[in-house]
């Protein structure tokens, strides 16, 4: 039987709990997720990509994956051609809000003109984390205010330890 394989791609600078939340509703869906880091030097993020993928790699074990593979790859490039050279049939992606879905549904469409035969999987993140995202906790954070049940705690520990508190 043929495997169903997804990617789930971002930035995860760093990985939230809205993250965590996504992979978790996937993974019935699929038979492996690969959790696609992207290599963006040029944003100037606060985690490295070798430091996102094991602070991912870290946190996996925990969720299981009830049956479902989880891994966690980086890449640089196009998503759409990640998804070709990984064998997947869908990229997951979350919506938090309707603000997130114009962007969204303009990156589900050219990814789907790249790459025809991979769709793209929405998934509604729960209402709780409707607010979280990677910016919004960097920006917190670095500003002294508090992120705990918003990131995992071994992510929060990273980021103090990235700031020196
Ligand atoms: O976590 P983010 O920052 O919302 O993730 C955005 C991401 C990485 C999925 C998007 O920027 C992306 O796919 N970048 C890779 C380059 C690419 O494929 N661009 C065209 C998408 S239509």
């Amino acid at each position: 039987m043929k495997t169903r394989r997804a990617i789930f791609p971002g930035s995860f600078d760093p990985l939230t709990n809205g993250h965590l939340d996504i992979i978790k509703r996937s993974s019935p869906l699929f038979d492996e997720i690969i959790i696609a880091v992207l290599n963006n030097p040029d944003k100037n993020p606060m985690f490295s990509v070798e430091e996102r993928c094991e602070m991912i790699a870290d946190i996996l074990p925990a969720i299981g994956g009830n049956g479902c593979k989880l891994v966690v790859d980086s890449f640089s490039g196009l998503t759409a051609d990640f998804a070709l050279e990984k064998n997947a049939g869908a990229i997951v992606r979350g919506i938090r809000a309707v603000s997130d879905y114009e962007y969204e549904l303009r990156m589900a469409l050219m990814n789907r003109r790249l790459q025809p035969d991979i769709e793209t999987v929405f998934l509604m993140a729960a209402e709780e984390y409707s607010y979280v995202s990677s910016a919004l906790m960097k920006q917190v954070f670095t500003l002294g205010g508090r992120v705990e049940g918003l990131v995992p705690e071994s992510i929060e520990r990273k980021m103090r330890e990235k700031l020196g508190t």
